[in-house]
């Protein structure tokens, strides 16, 4: 069965990134000069996926506005004919997209069974509006060629140092094959030592319609939310859920150090910004710009 439909949930509260989440949502914080949740969306549209459904919360306007047509700001810069600008907000509102409102952010798994009404009775995607994953072939278009294979769900994972994996969903593998893994275990963030590996798992997920039987009866679980690493578990006990470990940079746009770096190597791949930034760089590493 072939997945069309796409999840992106954006309705958590951003507190690291506070005061400046406070009236917008950190998926519409500026990478150069393009929303994060932009680079999301076109991660999903060159997959492959033909609705996507975002999940948002305060500061809904300003997604809604950003993918909408703005007729006044399409005249002023036909009237300026500044057309190069044109086609760029013409790329960010080509796509079908609907929203639904999570009421209290409850957690990631409180957030994909808020959209379940749109979703149905198929297969779909989840792509977290957090984490920008860079390569050739689109990280969700990898996951979504495994589960052609296997017809089940599939998550999408990387390695990560073994001191960061309390801060993620971390699985137990049984077996490997060609990157693409079966799980004995899914654990959301297990406390620091006790991981069962260093296969986190990052922001993809292709999931079975039957997840919704388990986030309905989900409890709150690490941190004080709804995790939807809790379902995933459950629903591996009953049908097989893979995880695949992708190929792709990833950044995790959620973490200020790395929205930073993120930022600057963005930047840098940008043939108008380049050598000057290049040059600044080079200018702050000379300086003791400490003091
Ligand atoms: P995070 O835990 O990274 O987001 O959730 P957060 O809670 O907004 O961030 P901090 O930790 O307070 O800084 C991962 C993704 O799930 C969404 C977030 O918007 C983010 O894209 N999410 C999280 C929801 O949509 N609803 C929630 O209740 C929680």
């Amino acid at each position: 069965m072939k997945i069309k439909k796409a999840i992106i949930p954006a309705a958590g509260l951003g507190t690291r990134f506070l005061p400046a989440t406070k009236a917008m949502p950190k998926e519409m914080l500026p990478i150069v000069d393009r929303p994060t949740i932009e680079y999301i969306v076109k991660e999903a549209v060159d997959s492959g996926i033909e609705d996507i459904i975002i999940v948002t919360g305060k500061g809904k306007r300003a997604i809604e506005d950003h993918f909408d047509y703005s007729f006044e700001l399409e005249e002023n810069l036909k009237r300026k004919g500044k057309y190069d600008l044109l086609d760029e907000i013409h790329k960010s509102s080509n796509v079908d997209i609907h929203y639904i409102r999570q009421k209290e952010a409850k957690g990631l798994g409180h957030a994909i069974w808020s959209a379940r009404k749109f979703i149905g009775n198929e297969p779909f995607a989840v792509l977290l509006g957090d984490d920008i994953i860079k390569n050739e072939t689109p990280c969700l278009r990898q996951l979504m060629d495994r589960f052609d294979e296997v017809e089940q769900s599939v998550i999408g994972v990387q390695q990560v140092p073994e001191s960061e994996t309390h801060r993620y969903g971390v699985i137990s593998p049984l077996t490997e094959e060609n990157k693409l893994y079966q799980v004995e275990r899914f654990v959301e963030k297990p406390p620091q030592g006790t991981a069962p590996s260093n296969l986190a798992i990052i922001g993809r997920y292709l999931l079975t319609p039957q997840i919704f039987d388990f986030l309905a009866e989900q409890q709150i679980g690490a941190g004080g939310e709804i995790q939807l690493t809790d379902a995933i578990e459950k629903l591996n006990k009953v049908q097989k859920v893979y995880a695949y470990e992708f190929e792709g940079k990833r950044y995790d746009v959620g973490e200020k150090f790395d929205f930073i770096k993120t930022t600057v190597e963005f930047a840098l791949q940008r043939d108008d910004l380049r050598d000057q930034l290049m040059d600044y760089l080079v200018e702050l590493h000379q300086k003791d710009y400490r003091l």
